[in-house]
């Protein structure tokens, strides 16, 4: 696996591994399909402070995305930032998540900052673990803060302190 720099032309890729989750699974809250204008307004492409990743299988194959943006854009939370990580259908279960988790935090380690956020969906029970094994830890959970198709959602904050 490694990441390589995600470019304009990988945001159709990301258009449809968004859609193909918003429509299946509860996890992503959109309810409809977005477009690349609306990837833009969250994904970082060509920001020299937060970097987006297309995560590659050692075959070549695109299996997935990842990124991390600002955790808040006021200027005292600069130290922090919050990260997503995508696999495309198919390329779930083999272990690619954590890795892409593990080759991220080497970036955002080498770009100095101090905090990693993760807001994952209180049912995305392979989320939560893969994070919690890479050392994440719970600090909270805002209770049915979403609602989808009828059904009430809660997030769970998760945190890793990258102190030395
Ligand atoms: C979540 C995701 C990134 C995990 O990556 P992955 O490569 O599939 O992860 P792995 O195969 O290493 O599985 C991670 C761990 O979770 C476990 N796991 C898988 N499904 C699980 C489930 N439904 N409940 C609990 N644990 C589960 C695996 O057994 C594995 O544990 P182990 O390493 O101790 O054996 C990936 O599945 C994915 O992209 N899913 C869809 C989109 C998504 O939910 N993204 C995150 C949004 S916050």
């Amino acid at each position: 696996m490694t990441l390589v720099p995600l470019v304009e032309d990988d945001l159709p890729f990301v258009r449809d591994v968004y859609n193909y989750f918003t429509a299946h699974t509860m996890v992503v809250y959109y309810f409809d399909p977005i477009d690349v204008e609306e990837v833009r307004t969250f994904l970082p492409v060509g920001d020299p402070h937060y970097h987006s990743f297309i995560i590659r299988t050692d075959a070549g194959e695109r299996a997935g995305f990842c990124f991390y943006h600002p955790w808040n854009t006021r200027p005292a939370y600069r130290i922090s930032v919050e990260i997503t990580v995508y696999l495309a259908p198919g390329f779930e279960g083999r272990g690619l998540g954590p890795q892409a988790m593990d080759a991220l935090e080497e970036d955002i380690r080498r770009n100095g900052y101090r905090n990693i956020v993760a807001i994952i969906d209180g049912g995305n029970a392979a989320s939560a673990h893969m994070v919690e094994k890479c050392g994440y830890r719970r600090c909270g959970v805002i209770r049915n803060v979403a609602q989808k198709n009828g059904q009430l959602l809660s997030s769970l904050i998760y945190q890793k302190e990258l102190v030395p």
